[in-house]
């Protein structure tokens, strides 16, 4: 199978280095990617931002297979051009991708399909918005109901906090995405992240991950795509798993096709366990990014007959077996990061990968033969070990050999789930 996989960032390094190792495939191609990715792939020069030059490379290639990682494509519609044209795509329609760009319609499907989520109320305006809010009363949160890159979630823990808010969303802190705003209930207890492909009427349970979104130690400091991840997330034990398909992905995978917009790709559940059981915070329609690195590691099975089996039906009688290892990601970002950063800085050397870990590239280029830093994210130091505390000091004792002098990493991925383990 000949496959195109669209994406540049540390996930589709760790899409790209697992399906490489399909007996299935014949080739794979690439778009954006980066020198990480060009290891496994062919790099194809087109812009992924133009769903027609994407088409027509697929033609020209004879690509059988779209693999598509980041959302921006999904919500400009690159799969449903695709799938017109009858080539196999992994990934949601753009309708179906709604359920990570729209936070309103997201909580529309729960309340219809009565799957936990904390209670809520969609607005327009921000008097309204904020007699709730007084109403309610503190601690509560409030959302922008668009893609605002992570920053449209405030979790206001006093009134004061929750109408400045709404105030800052209404007057366009995040632009269009705040055009309309969601507030919800605050809901008590720990998050876990849970990954799950679906094909339209079947769900197929994947693995949990933990993320660290701050940027500092401590879990301080703002709000980053993700500092570092592992797997699996001690909270999601077999009955959380359980209770998290039947009462939160398979009503959901049955109402977005009752509505007639059924979902197919990976379903990325946010949670918040709490004294109830699993209830749904957000969902992306994508892998998470640094989630999937730790993912990759821990997948036994061969990816690509299970994202097929996502674009074209039969998920129903598929597996995916997983090591019972634990995986730990650490993310090396620029310095300044996730404010202002200096670009094309040169990492001079990288460890060489030899049993337990993996380095797989986010935010990097070659300029003149020079591995340079050209993004925030630029590294993803991943191992695996029998505990989180074992692939966590695999992971910093292959990072300590990075050479690169404008890199920054948190010092306490796992933190949570170390404590776990040795209390
Ligand atoms: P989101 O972008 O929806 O994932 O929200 C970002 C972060 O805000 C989440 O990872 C949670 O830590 C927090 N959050 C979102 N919604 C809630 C909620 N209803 N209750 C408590 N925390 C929340
Ligand atoms: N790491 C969080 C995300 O990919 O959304």
């Amino acid at each position: 199978m000949k496959v195109l996989l669209i994406g540049s960032g540390g996930r589709e390094h760790a899409l790209a280095w697992k399906l490489a190792q399909s007996p299935l495939l014949t080739a794979l191609h690439a778009a954006p990617g980066n020198p990480g990715i060009a290891e496994h792939a062919t790099i194809a020069a087109i812009d992924t931002a133009d769903n027609e030059a994407v088409l027509s490379y697929c033609r020209q290639q004879a690509v059988d297979f779209v693999v598509i990682g980041p959302e921006a494509p999904l919500v400009a519609g690159l799969a449903d051009m695709l799938d017109d044209a009858g080539i196999a795509v992994f990934g949601p329609s753009a309708a179906a991708a709604r359920l990570e760009g729209s936070k309103g319609f997201t909580k529309d499907i729960c309340s219809r399909y009565g799957i936990p989520t904390g209670a809520y109320r969609r607005f327009t305006s921000a008097e309204p918005a904020k007699a709730y809010v007084r109403d309610q009363g503190a601690p509560i949160v409030v959302k922008a109901d668009g893609l605002a890159a992570g920053k449209g979630v405030t979790v206001a823990m006093t009134l004061d906090e929750a109408l400045d808010a709404i105030d800052s969303c209404f007057s366009g802190a995040f632009g269009d995405a705040g055009a309309e705003v969601v507030v919800e209930a605050y809901l008590d207890g720990e998050e876990a992240s849970f990954f799950c492909l679906c094909d339209g009427e079947a769900a197929l349970a994947l693995a949990s991950a933990q993320d660290h979104k701050r940027v500092g130690d401590g879990d301080t400091g703002p709000n980053t795509g993700g500092m570092g991840a592992y797997s699996p997330a001690p909270v999601m034990t077999k009955d959380m798993v359980e209770r998290t398909m039947r009462e939160i992905i398979e009503p959901t995978i049955r109402g977005m096709a009752e509505s007639g917009y059924p979902f197919k790709g990976v379903l990325f559940a946010g949670l918040m366990i709490t004294a109830k059981g699993p209830e749904l915070i957000e969902y992306n329609v994508r892998f998470g990014d640094p989630e999937c690195q730790v993912l990759m590691m821990r997948l036994e099975s061969d990816l690509l007959p299970l994202l097929y089996a996502s674009a074209t039906g039969g998920l129903a009688n598929a597996t995916a077996t997983w090591r019972d290892d634990a995986a730990l990601t650490v993310v090396m970002a620029s310095k300044g990061y996730p404010g202002p950063y200096t670009k094309n800085t040169p990492i001079l050397s990288l460890p060489g990968e030899d049993a337990g870990h993996k380095i797989f590239h986010a935010g990097t280029a070659l300029k003149d033969g020079q591995l340079v830093a050209t993004g925030g994210r630029v590294l993803n130091v991943t191992a695996t070990g029998p505990t989180v505390g074992a692939a966590k000091d695999a992971a910093y004792a292959a990072l300590d050999r990075v050479e690169w002098d404008n890199g920054f990493c948190r010092r306490d991925i796992g933190w949570q789930a170390v404590q776990r383990e040795t209390a």
